[in-house]
């Protein structure tokens, strides 16, 4: 029985146009070279696109080359025709001079993609941090059926009998190398050991958090995002997935349906509730932004930072990601925050079904790894909102703040919560490596080491830099941390409390431009602010000043990028390009 579409599919404009024939038949053709036949092609079922991440330049996403068999097996069994074509690499750890240039760029060449072939719906391969919000981004831009298909994380890596964390045992490691504790063979065996098979980092970075993210939305099968890379179950999930995506081209069940503002609330909750990257801030804004939704810094404060941490797995806890899955994964984190009235359950999701029906029976089954909000790892652990003098926005993740430094500045207003610190300046991140051990600049605890030049106009693209390490000197007394603050931001696995993501960046005349070594910064966290102490004719008379140097672009796209890109409190998006939204119901001309 033949079924019928919502809405007719659009790849019939290319392949069954009456009125041009003689284009169908050149739009056909070449699709013959691998076997398909002209019947399949005007046979009316959905051309389902795999969009694939995966490939040697991207290892973190490289499970997709294999789960993609899984995923056109089911796209097959479920009657659709799938077409799998490449994006562009994105590697965190590998892209000079940052990863962060390629989430536009595979958000735009992925629109192009989808918009100009004959493509029905689609399935998004995810892992690696930016591969998520960028696929969410343009098929929000498009508006096709469109379903998130995590790679899954690698398997815990493990140590000397300790678990260690993709990411995370680096910025430890880096400690214990300057304090003189392993040397560089011992680093480079804790760095692979946390690397056991293929996948994703296997902490709550920003890879696990963006598709944590992913299912919060509403944009994967219930259980996708932890399912580590390796496991039988992943392969299942790809299938189903595959299955799932032609229904949802037959129902017409695109992104617009989904991506309302209160799935992105519960998006927000979650990341506080799993101890999420401070990533998900700009990722999460951009892909508000490119949705149509209105969401802005204050949303963060209001629904997030209240929420409890939940989650035990590092940065911000012990375990990692395979037992984080064996414990439920994000649909239990998920059961957890509806039990307490948190999410809005009523949100409609990719299954066709509302949030709340996908998590019925969802409980955890390990409380050591997912806590009850009753008894959770950590109080108010969502994201604090900065302002003050040198900017308009910034956050902290303070699910990674330390007891005793919340016992003291989080607790109760009033001035006695407030710091004070000496700022240390470095343009850009060449500027810290070459001058941090430098005895000249007299750093001591009392400091607050401040980067510029690292946001996404000055960098270009947006480094993650913030979380910069005291002088060795220090290290080797046992002073591990000081405050940090900065333009760029930093590694979702890392477990600096940075003042990070700063908006306006020094690149753009943001006030860390005018900030200069030595002036004092005030800090309030509970009253959200942070200013140089610097009276307002000294900052007038500074910004006369020359700017701080940022180096010239290198290639076309830095170019391009930095004149389209707008700040990370907005998402860092290219601004041109969020006026354009459900471009797919205008089909392309001939
Ligand atoms: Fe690719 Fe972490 S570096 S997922
Ligand atoms: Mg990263």
């Amino acid at each position: 029985m033949d079924r019928v579409p919502a809405r007719p599919f659009r790849s019939r404009d290319w392949f069954a146009d009456p009125a041009r024939s003689d284009m169908t038949a050149l739009y056909l053709e070449r699709f013959m070279n691998y076997g398909l036949t002209p019947a399949e092609l005007r046979c009316g079922k959905p051309i389902i696109g795999i969009a694939q991440t995966g490939s040697d330049l991207s290892p973190c996403n490289r499970i997709h080359v294999e789960l993609a068999k899984r995923t056109r097996d089911g796209i097959i069994a479920a009657g659709g025709i799938p077409m799998e074509f490449p994006t562009i690499p994105i590697f965190e750890n590998c892209r000079r001079p940052t990863a962060a240039l390629d989430r536009n760029l595979a958000y735009m060449t992925l629109v192009e993609t989808l918009y100009g072939y004959p493509i029905d719906a689609v399935v998004l391969t995810t892992g690696c941090d930016k591969t998520t919000p960028a696929g969410i981004m343009a098929v929000s831009t498009v508006d096709i059926p469109a379903i998130v298909l995590s790679g899954g994380p690698m398997l815990d890596g493990w140590h000397d009998g300790e678990l260690v964390g993709s990411g995370t045992v680096i910025w430890r490691s880096r400690r214990k190398l300057a304090a003189g504790e392993i040397d560089e063979e011992e680093f480079l065996a804790r760095a692979t050991d946390s690397a056991p098979s293929a996948g994703h980092c296997n902490t709550m970075g920003t890879a696990s958090t963006m598709n944590a993210v992913a299912e919060a939305l509403g944009m994967s099968l219930t259980g996708c995002a932890a399912i580590p890379a390796p496991y039988r179950e992943r392969g299942q999930m790809a299938f189903e997935t595959g299955r799932r995506i032609v229904d949802m081209a037959y129902e017409d069940l695109r992104p617009s349906k989904i991506l309302t503002r209160e799935a992105f609330l519960n998006a927000i909750r979650v990341v506080s509730a799993i101890g999420g990257s401070s990533n998900a801030q700009p990722h999460i804004m951009a892909m508000a932004q490119h949705a149509g939704v209105a969401l802005d810094m204050s949303d963060w404060s209001t629904h997030g930072y209240d929420v409890p941490l939940i989650v035990n797995m590092q940065p911000a806890g012990k375990y990692l990601g395979e037992r984080f899955h064996r414990a439920g994964g994000v649909p239990a984190v998920m059961h957890e925050l509806a039990e307490s009235g948190l999410l809005d359950t009523s949100c409609l999701t990719i299954t066709g079904q509302s949030l709340g029906d996908n998590l019925t029976g969802r409980v955890t089954r390990d409380r050591e790894m997912i806590r009850t909000l009753d008894a959770p790892l950590m109080e108010h652990a969502g994201f604090l909102v900065l302002k003050g003098n040198l900017f308009d926005h910034a956050i902290m993740k303070t699910s990674v703040i330390s007891d005793s430094f919340r016992a003291r500045y989080l607790s109760t207003p009033g001035a006695e919560n407030r710091f004070e610190a000496r700022a240390v300046v470095f343009d850009g991140s060449d500027d810290y490596h070459h001058r941090i051990n430098d005895p000249a600049l007299g750093i001591d605890e009392r400091c607050i080491l401040v980067i510029r030049g690292s946001g996404p106009i000055g960098w270009p693209g947006s480094a993650e830099v913030v979380n910069m390490q005291p002088p060795d000197a220090l290290i080797q007394q046992g002073i591990l941390t000081l405050p940090t603050l900065g333009d760029g931001r930093q590694s979702g696995t890392s477990d600096s409390p940075s003042i990070l993501n700063v908006s306006p960046e020094s690149a753009v005349g943001g006030g860390l431009a005018w900030l200069r070594d030595g002036d004092m910064i005030r800090i309030d966290l509970v009253a959200g602010t942070c200013d140089a102490l610097v009276d307002a004719d000294e900052i007038a008379r500074r910004k006369t000043e020359p700017a701080p140097p940022i180096p010239p672009s290198n290639s076309p796209w830095e170019e391009l990028y930095r004149e389209k890109t707008g700040q990370l409190a907005q998402g860092g998006v290219l601004d041109f390009a969020v006026k354009y939204r459900g471009i797919a119901a205008k089909t392309p001309r001939h």
